[in-house]
Parts: structure tokens; sequence; C-alpha cells
């Protein structure tokens, strides 16, 4: 828009003073005057993170990355729920990109999907983006074109949307979880993008894993504090399962949408890539006690972040008595299945996989040469964007995708513009609560979701196991 002045004058937003508090410090945007409105400018461009930890020998410790305004993570970025968000992106990175808002209900042509909403920004451009989230809760933003490597190179932030009202709590944490695929000496494995192993098998998973772009944080908190934390997973393929050493968190939230408050699962909570998960975390622990946050691997529990309780006294004798449940959204939730407009997908590809050939592009092609293009995973016998879409759906129409994953590999399968529900699993139906907006689904495993198609436009469903994604992964719907 031509009204932001060529030299704007900036400053800084204060509203994060009272808000979200970090272990680390995330950064708040600059703010661009545009006559009596503000837009927030985020600038993605090259920076450095100390992902090894604090620097000692500053150039050893830091590692070269992609950030918004070169930062790890981005800004965090706020908004109190129906209230406009204004951005303007500037690239200065030396490729192309966009910025995807996950998990908002926002309108088609600010989904940032290079490609099919908008064209990717070439370097040295900017966008304007207009949201307008009309639901609270945890969504992150990140780029929506050649993603697996704009990601991995770390190319993300969180964005929150508030409650009007939201549950009293002592403090907000955000932790977003990543796992770096670092050499020896710190730096990204930059030879490995692109990687068609990867891509056939569970994604680029790392050797080094973040929270707020530091290995293993410290959380000070005090015994008989409140938190409210919200969990991110922003890396490319890293499936986590998290729980908090000797104490019972209460899930609230999954995907930005309330749940009805309940215990995480005994396994602990899983995360796949694209997913949130808020709890509320009475700090039940001993006054200079520390717990771990935990994720499960197959060779027993990780660290990821430590509690590190002050040794003073309480701040109160037990878990405060007010509610932790969230108000609802406004999302449309009924499912009218005699009027739904319904598609199957069949997941196939991979190692170990049955898929012999694929269409690419307009064309048949044997395994050999999709390997050739960089495929090797199909949606319904085709790999990449199909030229038309999964299906057609009018606004407000029910929609009902049987989706079947027949492969050896789990998958994140995320849907832009729409939260869905999970209405059957292997056949059955299921009486789940939860609203969506990514799901994990296990090798063979066979699912029907469900949502209301009341926004209009082209939106893509995908992988986001962003290699499966860049591999073939990719779809799309459209909504009348
Ligand atoms: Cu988080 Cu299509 O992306
Ligand atoms: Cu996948």
């Amino acid at each position: 828009m031509s009204a932001v002045p060529s030299n704007p004058t900036r400053r800084r937003l204060l509203r994060n003073a009272c808000g979200i508090a970090l272990a680390t410090v995330v950064p708040a945007p600059v703010v661009i005057a545009e006559g009596d409105a503000e837009r927030l400018l985020l600038e993605a461009r090259p920076g450095r993170a100390a992902l090894r930890g604090p620097a000692r020998d500053a150039s050893a410790s830091q590692t070269a990355i992609w950030g918004y305004d070169g930062q790890l993570p981005g800004p965090l970025l706020r908004v109190r729920q129906g209230e406009p968000l204004r951005l303007r992106l500037r690239n200065g990175l030396p490729q192309a990109t966009s910025v995807h808002w996950h998990g908002l209900r926002i309108a088609n042509a600010m989904d940032g999907v290079a490609g099919l909403t908008q064209e990717a920004i070439p370097p040295g451009g900017h966008f304007d983006y207009d949201l307008l989230p009309p639901d609270a809760g945890s969504y992150w933003y990140h780029p929506h074109q050649q993603s697996a490597e704009q990601l991995a190179r770390g190319l993300y932030g969180a964005l929150v949307v508030e409650e009007r009202e939201p549950p009293a709590v002592d403090r907000d944490l955000l932790l977003i979880l990543d796992d770096w695929r670092l050499d020896e000496d710190g730096q990204l494995d930059l030879a490995s993008f692109g990687n068609l192993h990867d891509a056939a098998h569970g994604g680029r998973l790392g050797n080094w894993p973040t929270v707020n772009g530091v290995n293993t944080p410290g959380f000070a908190v005090r015994a008989g504090e409140r938190l409210r934390l919200r969990l991110i997973n922003a890396a490319n393929a890293r499936i986590f399962r998290v729980d908090i050493e000797g104490h019972e968190p209460t899930l609230i939230a999954l995907d930005g949408q309330p749940v009805v408050p309940r215990a995480l699962p005994a396994e602990g909570q899983w995360l796949a890539p694209g997913q949130r998960a808020d709890l509320i975390l009475d700090c039940s622990g001993e006054p200079a006690a520390r717990a771990a946050l935990r994720t499960h691997l197959r060779d027993g529990p990780h660290a990821m972040a430590t509690f590190d309780y002050a040794a003073g006294r309480p701040l109160r004798d037990g878990p405060p008595e007010t509610p932790i449940a969230l108000p609802a959204n406004p999302l449309a939730t009924r499912i009218e299945p005699d009027a739904a407009v319904s598609a199957a997908l069949l997941m196939q590809g991979g190692a170990m996989g049955s898929l012999r050939s694929a269409r690419y592009r307009g064309r048949e092609l044997p395994m050999r040469e999709l390997v050739g293009q960089g495929m090797v995973w199909a949606f319904n016998g085709e790999a990449g964007l199909p030229e038309s879409p999964l299906l057609r759906a009018r606004r407000g129409q029910t929609v009902l995708i049987d989706i079947a994953n027949d492969n050896r590999w789990p998958h994140a399968m995320h849907l832009h513009g729409h939260h869905f529900r999970v209405l059957a699993r292997d056949g059955r139906a299921v009486d789940e609560a939860d609203w969506r907006d990514t799901l994990l689904m296990a090798p063979g495993e066979r699912v029907q979701i469900g949502f209301v198609a009341d926004n209009p436009g082209k939106w893509v469903l995908h992988c986001h196991m962003l290699e499966h994604q860049a591999a073939g992964m990719v779809t799309w719907l459209e909504v009348a």
C-alpha cells in the first residue's frame, strides 16, 4: 500500500509488556504508521541464533539462520479476538517467499499459499496481509513457498489471538518446539535440503532440539504459580510426545480450539508438526525443585526444557479455584452428513510402499521417473498440487473426507481455512469432540473427517511433514 511512508517512523509495540513471558527474549514487531492505522512490519531475512547456547566465543556458537526480523523465533504477534491485524512482509531473503497464518480462518487471499492464493514474493518485494482472525487461541506463521527449506532455516513465529475473557493465570508462556539438523560446527546442514531419502522416510529429522530457539532452556517458576503453556510444534518432521515430569497439566485447547479441560493422555500429549496444545500447569513442585518438559522418543524421555522452582515460599497454598475452560470460538460445528459433499483421499508412496506410478504435471510416470522429479508420494494417484480440486463445496455445506493412510509412515494432515472433526476411525463412528487443523495419522490408519465449508476460496490440504509435502503430498479443495 502506497500509504506506507518509505522512511517510516518506527516504534515498539508495547502491548507485549503485560502479556506473554518468555524464557528467551522474543522481540516485539516493529510498527509502521499508515494514516491513522498501524501496520506491523516483518522482514524475512538472514540472521544468527545461539542455538548451541550463549556465546562464549560468539563466532563459534552462532548459527546462521533465516528468521522473521532475523530473529529466532520471529516476533510474537498478538491481537485481540475480533480485531484486525495488519502486516507488511518484506522479503529480505535471496529466495521468493510468502507467509501462511497456520490455523487462522481468514480470507483466502491472505492465506499465503504461493501458487494458489498469491504469487510468491520475490527477493526485495513485499506483500501486505490484512487479517481478521475470528477465533481466539494459539496459532503460528511460517512461509508457504519452499517451506521445507525455509522453516528448517528458522522462519516461523507464534501468533496469539487473545480471548476477550481468558482464564486467570499468573503467566502465559510460549514454547515453540523445533528440531534442527546441525553439523559439527553448529551450522545448518544445508547439503541435505531436498534429500529424497528424508522425503521417502520420516522427513527431515534433526539432531538438536530447541524450545524458543534455545537448547533445553530453563523457565523460572514459583511454587503455587498457575501457568498457561502454549506449545507449538514448528519442526519439519519431528513428532513430539510431551509431558511434564511429576506434574499433571490440564489440556485446554488443541490447534487453537478449546477442548473440555482434561488430563493429558498417559503416554503424553502427541504434537505432530504444525499442531499446538494449550495447557494449564499448576506448579505443584517444592521450592528449589526442577521438573523437565519431556518428549518421549523410542529410547526414552528427553528433556526439552526445565521448570526451575525458586527457593522462596510458595505463591499460594493450593491451586487456584478459578475456572480454566476457554470460551467457545465462533466455529460452525453443525455437521450435516445428509447434505454433505464427500471425497476419498488415498495416501500412497514412501519407502516400503506400494506406489508404482503416479500422475505428475499431467503425465503418468513410473516410480523411477517420479523420483527423478523429486516426487515419492501421491494423493489419489497424483503427485504434487493437482490442476483440479479434490472436491468443490457450496458455502456452508458439510464436507466429509475419507482419508486412507495406505503406506508405512505417520503423517500430519493439515487443512487450511477450516477446523475439522474426526467422525470415524477405521470405518467405525467415533465421538471425538476436538476440532483440529492438523491430524496425526498412524501408518495404515483410515479416518473420516468432517467440517462445515464456510470459508470461500481455494484451500490446500497437505502433509505438514514438509518433506512429504514437497515430494507430492498436497491437494486442495474449493469452496464457492
Ligand atoms: Cu502450517 Cu500449509 O501449513
Ligand atoms: Cu507426511
